[in-house]
């Protein structure tokens, strides 16, 4: 992992959780959405998963755990967090009350066809280890399962320094990917095509923001992530990304 991403997946993601419990608990789901973000997209994905009621959801590079929160709030699953970053793990320990395993998505700490489904939110990009993320998701859900991805899709070839040592993927690899992990897409759409985010969302994320910069912006791990974050946001713009959100099955077998 890059220095950036070190940063901003360890020491600023376990900032955010202190920023968060001293602005109160509505503010825990919305720091806790780091990068996947949307109530639209979360939304999107829990429907074409067929997320129900007491169904296990891991989320693999769980991050702050915003996303699992978000999804046992709104439909009751049962999240099981895997992620590789300490200060990470601990900021979705003091977040939310759900079992974090510290680990990478590559050797996921999961029993054989254990969870009912699985997700990876902004994740894919962020390790060369794509293939073998991807095979273990399949390995880790049930038969008949499903599993959601937000990936972040290249539009043209970049060079690493570009892409700030993330691997974002064209799209006919990433569809390569999925076809060699032996898993079916049943949906995929551009999160352009999503509604915004509601305001009240934007204002919490926007006020997390203001607490870190003053707290923290002096920093060299805040400068470093907020430059990451502004270059990923530039190349989103220009549309050399775009984000995708995946739904894949896995067959009955
Ligand atoms: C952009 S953040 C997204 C976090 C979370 N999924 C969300 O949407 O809020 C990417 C996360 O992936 C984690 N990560 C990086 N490499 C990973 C790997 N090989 N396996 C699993 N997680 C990884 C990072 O530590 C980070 O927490």
């Amino acid at each position: 992992m890059s220095d950036a991403m070190d940063a901003e997946f360890d020491t600023v993601a376990e900032w955010t959780a202190q920023v968060a419990m001293d602005l109160g608990p509505d503010y825990y789901v919305p720091a806790g959405c780091r990068g996947s973000g949307s109530p639209a997209a979360l939304d999107w994905l829990i429907d074409g998963m067929q997320l129900a009621p007491g169904a296990t959801l891991l989320d693999c590079g769980a991050g702050v755990g915003g996303p699992a929160a978000y999804a046992a709030r709104s439909r009751g699953t049962l999240p099981v967090l895997v992620e590789p970053e300490p200060g990470a793990c601990r900021a979705a320990t003091r977040l939310f009350d759900y079992p974090v395993l510290q680990a990478a998505g590559s050797t996921l700490p999961i029993a054989d066809s254990s969870v009912d489904a699985a997700w990876a939110l902004g994740v894919l990009c962020t390790t060369p280890q794509q293939q073998e993320l991807l095979d273990e998701l399949r390995r880790a859900v049930r038969p008949g399962g499903r599993i959601g991805l937000l990936v972040f899709v290249a539009q043209r070839d970049m060079s690493s320094s570009e892409s700030e040592g993330n691997h974002f993927p064209r799209s006919s690899r990433l569809l390569g990917m999925v076809e060699r992990a032996s898993l079916r897409l049943e949906q995929w759409l551009s999160t352009a095509n999503l509604p915004e985010m509601p305001a009240t969302w934007t204002e919490q994320m926007d006020e997390i923001d203001r607490e870190l910069n003053e707290r923290y912006g002096d920093t060299e791990a805040w400068q470093v992530s907020e430059r990451q974050s502004s270059r990923i946001g530039a190349l989103l713009e220009e549309e050399a990304l775009t984000g995708a959100l995946l739904v894949l099955s896995r067959g009955a077998y």
